[in-house]
């Protein structure tokens, strides 16, 4: 049988005809947004931050998901912990920033000044009047599960079983070649859309608007030209089985070797790569509903969201480099920042208007063609959850 990359080529992998969407009201109702983060958001594993970005000892990280706040703090052996952002005593948020450092090896309640140590545990409360049989081992601060994979930091609030390699696709091992770990956020941009977040991972999962929406992707990627992304999104795959040309074979148009303005390197290529990644590039990993990472040959890309409101997502994207590519001339950096940011950005603005005219009182459910299977099986995800809950 033939391969596709290190997976076993699958047959046609495109739908068995049409297939309806979510009801509309997904995109828009505040009681359903509410629902969908009780059943997907708080019961996945959510990307926090980079590792490096927590470096230090009581270095720590706020994430707001919903109306939750999730604390991220490395304590004094190295390890990083991770508790809901609240107080034992009457609930007090306990960091009210972002990102820093905390001045002393304590994270201090602002509000009564408890103080808990990093690992969660309290030991100082402060007062005139605390009673003799009062134990502070029964306040701990409430525990949130805590993962890492390639250097980055997840959390999760709720629920148990699955590890963050179950929630990897199309699998935990598939970018295993990326030095993902070593490598330096050497840039980030973050933005608000004015979409539901599920619009920005339909969007994510078809290339069925490549030709339309990506011009100078589809003249890089060719087979994004033919509106699919992969030799098996085609129904006639086999009668170009052979063919090296990249329309069909997928992969960078002849002479490209990263997505870069104007198709070069800009660094070094990972040596941990075999040949077929190399020239392959991308590969993909996504990780629902949080975050999707790309391998380049030469450097990566973490895409996170975040739900800010039933019609607002709130989107990060790092470039990833290593350390020696990072050093190299700003201008080849500029080269795959600007690539990126113009791609983001096309599909933001789509994501925009998919949105608006998702309000439309007469629109009640879309429909799948059989190429937008991805949409289909992130649907599936999202009734899954749902269903759950
Ligand atoms: S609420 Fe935190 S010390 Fe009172
Ligand atoms: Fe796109």
């Amino acid at each position: 049988m033939a391969t596709a990359g290190t997976l076993a080529a699958p047959a046609y992998l495109g739908l068995e005809g049409t297939r309806p969407g979510l009801p509309a009201q997904f995109y828009v109702d505040a009681a359903h947004h509410e629902k969908e983060l009780r059943a997907l958001w708080y019961r996945s594993w959510i990307y926090v931050c980079r590792a490096a970005d927590l470096r230090e000892p009581r270095a720590f990280r706020t994430a707001a998901i919903g109306n939750q706040s999730i604390l991220v703090v490395r304590n004094e052996k190295g390890t990083l912990r991770a508790f809901h952002n609240a107080c034992r005593h009457r609930g007090s948020a306990l960091c009210a920033e972002h990102e820093g450092r905390l001045r002393s090896r304590y994270i201090v309640c602002p509000y009564h000044g408890w103080a808990y140590n990093l690992d969660g545990g309290l030991a100082v409360v402060p007062g005139i009047d605390i009673p003799e049989d009062f134990d502070r081992s029964q306040y701990p601060l409430y525990d949130v599960a805590l993962a890492e994979w390639g250097g980055c930091v997840f959390a999760r609030l709720e629920g148990t079983g699955a590890s963050i390699g179950d929630a990897i696709r199309p699998s935990s091992t598939y970018m295993a070649n990326w030095p993902m770990a070593g490598l330096v956020t050497g840039h980030t941009e973050r933005k608000v859309l004015a979409c539901n977040w599920k619009v920005f991972w339909e969007n994510f999962s078809e290339c069925y608007h490549c030709p339309g929406v990506h011009p100078e992707l589809c003249e890089l990627v060719p087979i994004y030209g033919r509106s699919i992304s992969r030799t098996h999104d085609d129904p006639e795959w086999q009668r170009h089985w052979d063919d090296p040309d990249p329309k069909y074979r997928g992969g960078l148009r002849q002479g490209a070797e990263t997505w870069s303005a104007d198709g070069r390197a800009i660094g070094p290529t990972f040596a941990s790569l075999n040949d077929q990644e190399r020239k392959a590039g991308h590969r993909f990993s996504t990780i629902w509903p949080t975050m999707y990472a790309v391998g380049h040959a030469d450097y990566m890309r973490i895409v996170s969201m975040r739900p800010v409101a039933p019609e607002e997502t709130e989107l990060t994207v790092e470039w990833l480099f290593s350390p020696e590519t990072l050093a190299g001339p700003r201008a080849d950096l500029e080269r795959a920042i600007e690539f990126g940011r113009m791609v983001v950005g096309q599909d933001g603005a789509v994501c925009e208007l998919n949105q608006r005219g998702l309000r439309s009182r007469a629109h009640r459910q879309g429909v799948l063609m059989p190429q937008e299977h991805g949409v289909f099986a992130f649907h599936e995800w999202v009734r899954r959850g749902l269903a759950a809950l």
